[in-house]
C-alpha cells in the first residue's frame, strides 16, 4: 500500500461523497439519498443512489457500488494512489512524499515530465493552427467538414513548416534535449542537430483515459507521403494499449463501441453524434485494446474500411474480440470507402440504420468466405462448406450453432442436416486439449446466473444480517453477544466483512461503512462490500414485524452454521454442545424498540 490507512481515511473523510460525485454527474436530492441516471450503464430513470450518512453510492440497476475512492477508480479509471492524490488535492491536503520509494518516485516523475512536454506541444500546435501560419491547415480541416467545436474537442493542431520551431519553443519552456528526444517530438541528427519530428502537418493528439496527451499523429495536408507521421512509442505511449478518442468514447451513453480504422473516421463519427467511436492507432487491433473495451462493454461494432484491407482487418479483429468475450457486429460502409465518407454522403440517420443492420461476425465471416468460392463448381462449393464448418465451430452453445446453421443453410441453399453433421464431426476431431479447454470455459451466461443464484440463496440470510447490523447497530450488537460471531458466517467474504464490522463496533461503539470499505484493496471486493453495507432497510409497518424478521434471519444464520460445523466435526465431544445449541435456536428472540 502506498499510503497509510490513517491518511487514506483522513483524505476520504475530507471529501464528501455527494459533493465529489456531484462534480461528475449531476445529483438530485431524493429522500435521504441523492440520485442520478447511472454513469456506469445506460438508463432513462435514475437508479444510481448516493448516501451522505454512509458515504457510499450504489446503483440498483447495474449494482455498481462503493466509496468515493471506488467511484474515482471506476469513473476516471484512476489507480487507487491516483484517487487518493486527486482527493487530497481537492481537499487541499499535502500528502506525505516519503511513502513512495525513491525509484517509484523517479519513474512517476519522469512519466509526468513526458506528459507535461506532450501537453506543452499540444498547446503549441493548437495555438499555431489558429495563427496566420496555420491558415492552410485550418482550411484543410474545414474542407474536410470539421466544425470549430470538433476541432476544439479533439485538440487538433498544426505543426509549422520549419526545422526546429517546436524544439525552440520547448527549450524556451525549460525542457532538456534528452527529454525532448525521449518524448519522440524531436530528433537529433549528428550533422544538423535537433530537428522537429512533425513538419507542416495537421496534428491529432492521442490521449490516455484521463485525457492526458501521450503522443501525436500528424497528417499531411493533401496527397503527400507518408500520409501520417506518428509519435514513436515511449514509456507513456504504448500503441497496443491505447485507442484513439477513447477518453471521450468511454463516457458515451451509446450502446457498445464503434471501432474504426482511422483518426479521421473517429472524428467525423463523433461530430455526427456517434461519440462511442474509437480506433486503434495505425496498428492492428490488439488483445490489450480488446481487454480495455471489455471493461466497458460486451458489444463492438466494426466500422472498418470497405476495401479488402478493411475486410481482412475486420477478420483479424473478430477473433481477438471473441477471445475477451465481446461479440462483434460488422457495419457495411458500401458503397463508400469508410465511415468518414459514409457520414458525409448519407448522414447520421442512415448510419443509425447501418448500425441496426450490422451483420453478426459469423455471418460476416461466412459471407466473406462465400466470395472466394465459385458456388457452381462442386469442388469449390465443398471447400466453402468446410470453411463454414470451421467458422461455426467456434460457437460453444449448441443452440447458437443451430440458429446459425439454419440461417446459413437458408442463405446459401445448403442442407441443414448435412451441415449439422459435419460440424458435429469436426467438433469430435478436435484435440483433447482444445476440448478440455472448452469444457472448463463453457459456462453459458444462464448457467453462471443459475450457479450464482443458488450460492446467493445460501448466503442471503448472512448478507441480510450484515445489512441489519449496519442499519441498527446499537440495538442488535448487544443482543447478538454469545449468539452469533463472525465465525458463523460460512462465506469467506462475508465472514471477513463481519469480522471488520464487529471489530469496528467493539472499538468505537458505532459503524462507519466507508471506513470499512477502505480496508479492501481490490475494487471488486469494495463493490461487493459496499452493496451490502449501502442497502437501506425497508422497515415493516410495526416494530413487532421487524423483530420477527430479524429473529428469523438470526436463527437461519446460526442454524446453517451449526449444520455446517456438524458436518465438519473433528472432535466428537463437540457434537453434544452443537446439538444443545440447535435445540436452543428456535427459542431465540431478538427485540427492537422502534425506528
Ligand atoms: N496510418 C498511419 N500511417 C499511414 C497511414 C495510415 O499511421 N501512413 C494509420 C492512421 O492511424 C490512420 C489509419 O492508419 O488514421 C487509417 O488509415 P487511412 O484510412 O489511410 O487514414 P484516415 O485516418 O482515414 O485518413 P483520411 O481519411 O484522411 O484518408
Ligand atoms: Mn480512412
Amino acid at each position: 500500500m502506498f499510503y497509510s490507512e490513517d491518511i487514506i481515511e483522513e483524505v476520504r473523510s475530507r471529501n464528501d461523497i455527494v459533493d465529489v460525485i456531484n462534480s461528475f454527474v449531476s445529483l438530485q436530492k431524493h429522500g435521504s439519498d441523492y440520485t442520478a441516471c447511472c454513469p456506469f450503464h445506460n438508463e432513462k430513470t435514475p437508479s444510481f443512489h448516493v448516501n451522505r450518512d454512509r458515504q457510499l453510492y450504489h446503483c440498483f440497476g447495474c449494482h455498481e457500488a462503493g466509496t468515493v475512492y471506488t467511484f474515482l477508480q471506476r469513473y476516471e479509471n484512476y489507480t487507487f494512489p491516483e484517487a487518493v492524490k486527486y482527493l487530497a488535492d481537492r481537499a487541499g491536503m499535502q500528502l506525505p512524499e516519503h511513502e513512495m520509494t525513491a525509484e517509484e518516485k523517479r519513474l512517476s516523475d519522469y512519466n509526468q515530465t513526458l506528459k507535461d512536454i506532450n501537453k506543452e506541444a499540444a498547446t503549441y500546435f493548437y495555438y499555431m493552427l489558429r495563427q496566420e501560419q496555420g491558415s492552410a491547415a485550418m482550411e484543410y480541416l474545414k474542407n474536410r467538414g470539421l466544425s470549430d467545436e470538433t476541432i476544439h474537442a479533439f485538440g487538433l493542431g498544426y505543426a509549422v513548416i520549419g526545422r526546429n520551431q517546436l524544439y525552440q519553443y520547448l527549450k524556451s519552456k525549460g525542457y532538456e534535449d534528452s527529454v525532448m528526444i525521449d518524448s519522440g517530438l524531436v530528433r537529433f541528427d549528428e550533422q544538423y542537430g535537433p530537428s522537429d519530428v512533425f513538419w507542416n502537418r495537421v496534428m491529432f493528439p492521442i490521449m490516455d483515459l484521463q485525457g492526458k496527451v501521450i503522443g501525436f499523429g500528424g497528417r499531411v495536408m493533401g496527397d503527400g507521403t507518408p500520409k501520417y507521421v506518428n509519435s514513436k512509442e515511449t514509456r507513456i505511449y504504448e500503441k497496443r494499449r491505447h485507442l484513439f478518442g477513447f477518453q471521450i468514447a468511454r463516457r458515451s451513453k451509446r450502446e457498445g463501441f464503434i471501432l474504426c480504422e482511422g483518426y479521421m473516421d473517429v472524428i467525423s463519427m463523433h461530430q455526427a453524434g456517434f461519440d462511442n467511436a474509437t480506433a486503434s492507432l495505425g496498428t492492428a487491433f490488439t488483445i490489450q485494446q480488446a481487454m480495455l473495451l471489455k471493461r466497458y462493454t460486451t458489444k463492438v461494432y466494426l466500422a472498418y474500411d470497405s476495401d479488402s484491407a478493411g475486410v481482412s482487418a475486420a477478420l483479424k479483429a473478430i477473433p481477438i474480440l471473441r477471445e475477451v468475450g465481446i461479440s462483434a457486429r460488422v457495419i457495411s460502409m458500401r458503397p463508400y470507402k469508410d465511415p468518414d465518407e459514409f457520414i458525409k454522403a448519407e448522414g447520421a440517420e442512415a448510419f443509425e440504420q447501418r448500425i441496426r443492420d450490422a451483420e453478426s461476425s459469423i455471418m460476416f465471416e461466412v459471407r466473406v468466405a462465400s466470395e472466394k468460392y465459385d458456388q457452381q463448381d462442386p469442388e469449390s462449393r465443398t471447400e466453402f462448406q468446410k470453411e463454414i464448418v470451421r467458422i461455426v465451430s467456434v460457437l460453444k452453445s449448441p443452440m447458437e450453432r443451430d440458429n446459425y446453421i439454419e440461417s446459413i443453410a437458408g442463405k446459401y441453399y445448403m442442407d441443414r442436416n448435412n451441415l449439422t453433421e459435419e460440424i458435429n464431426r469436426y467438433g469430435k476431431y478436435r484435440t483433447e486439449r482444445e476440448q478440455y479447454e472448452e469444457a472448463v470455459r463453457t459456462e453459458t451466461p444462464q448457467e453462471i446466473r443459475r450457479r450464482e443464484q443458488s450460492e446467493s440463496r445460501k448466503k442471503q440470510p448472512q448478507r441480510l444480517l450484515l445489512t441489519w447490523l449496519v442499519n441498527r447497530p446499537k440495538e442488535l450488537f448487544p443482543q447478538l453477544e454469545g449468539k452469533i460471531t463472525p465465525k458463523d458466517f460460512s462465506d469467506t467474504f462475508l465472514q471477513e466483512l463481519a469480522e471488520k464490522l464487529y471489530a469496528q463496533y467493539a472499538a468505537s461503539g458505532a459503524v462507519n461503512p466507508a471506513l470499512l470499505i477502505n480496508q479492501y484493496e481490490d475494487l471488486e471486493q469494495q463493490t461487493q462490500a459496499a452493496s451490502i453495507l449501502q442497502t437501506t432497510m425497508k422497515y415493516e409497518p410495526s416494530p413487532e414485524d421487524d423483530a420477527k424478521t430479524i429473529t428469523e434471519i438470526v436463527r437461519k444464520v446460526k442454524m446453517e452454521s451449526v449444520k455446517d460445523q456438524m458436518e465438519h466435526l473433528s472432535d466428537m465431544s463437540q457434537l453434544q454442545k452443537l446439538m444443545e445449541i440447535r435445540k436452543e435456536i428456535p427459542k431465540w428472540n431478538i427485540s427492537l424498540d422502534s425506528c
